[in-house]
């Protein structure tokens, strides 16, 4: 099964800097076996989505908007995102959460509005560094999507990705084992199908992914592919991160 490779690039990167990193990461490679979805901030989509034209990567934003256009000072609409050359958006990242006071259900809000535009969406959910402690991960996460999913449609669930990222391994270097993030990865899956009656969720793992640790995250059967942060503004390494999901 081909994997799904989604670079978060987070807040770095002006428009001039992604130009650069696109035509170097395109001297290297144009077509893939498995997904591969850029996600630069908003300023840099239009120009990364010009510049891979012919290429088989795409375009995500990292964020949006739950209405079209209205007055919302600074904010930025799911048809813009759409309209600029996105096929993805990210919903739910912990970073939003946390800084922004974003909610489950103004999540829920945010993927309604997304799907409505035919944007799929990169669904983040995971649990921090307290909770693992208290061993009751499965349930903060099953509560994430339960509150987040509410009013979504099973026949919706096939435009949602979900992304594992234990907040605790974001950005740390603390990768998670293959062998826990397979069995989140697992319990999430079992928990879709179960409740919504859909057996082909996808689900991602990210945090501290790299290209040392990601052919052996790769390797798990219910481990989809990955969203990487840090290590994906490195065209070499990021590169050598799909490799190892092309080469499973
Ligand atoms: P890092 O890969 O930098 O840990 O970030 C993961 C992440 O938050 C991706 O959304």
């Amino acid at each position: 099964m081909s994997k799904i490779i989604a670079a978060n690039f987070k807040m770095n990167q002006t428009p001039s800097e992604t130009i650069k990193y696109a035509s170097e990461f395109l001297n290297k490679k144009q077509n893939f076996k498995s997904k591969v979805i850029f996600c630069p901030p908003f300023t840099s989509i239009y120009c990364m989505a010009e510049k891979l034209k012919g290429s088989t990567a795409k375009i995500g934003g990292q964020n949006c908007h739950f209405k079209n256009s209205g007055a919302f000072t600074g904010e930025i609409s799911p048809k813009m995102l759409k309209n600029s050359g996105a096929d993805y958006v990210i919903l739910g990242h912990s970073e939003r959460k946390t800084y922004f006071d974003e909610s489950n259900e103004l999540i829920g809000e945010k993927i309604k509005a997304a799907l409505a535009n035919n944007l799929h969406i990169i669904f983040c959910v995971g649990e921090n560094e307290n909770e693992r402690m208290q061993n009751i991960q499965n349930s903060v996460i099953i509560n994430q999507i339960k509150n987040t999913l509410k009013n979504i449609e099973k026949n919706e669930l096939k435009n949602i990705i979900i992304a594992y990222e234990p907040i605790w391994a974001i950005g740390t270097g603390k990768a998670i084992s293959p062998e826990q993030a397979e069995e989140m990865c697992k319990m999430i899956k079992d928990f879709i199908n179960k409740n919504y009656n859909h057996g082909q969720i996808k689900v991602l793992y990210g945090g501290s992914v790299k290209s040392g640790n990601a052919k052996d995250l790769f390797k798990m059967p219910n481990i989809d592919g990955a969203l990487v942060g840090g290590a994906s503004l490195d065209v070499e390494e990021f590169m050598k991160i799909i490799n190892a999901a092309e080469n499973i």
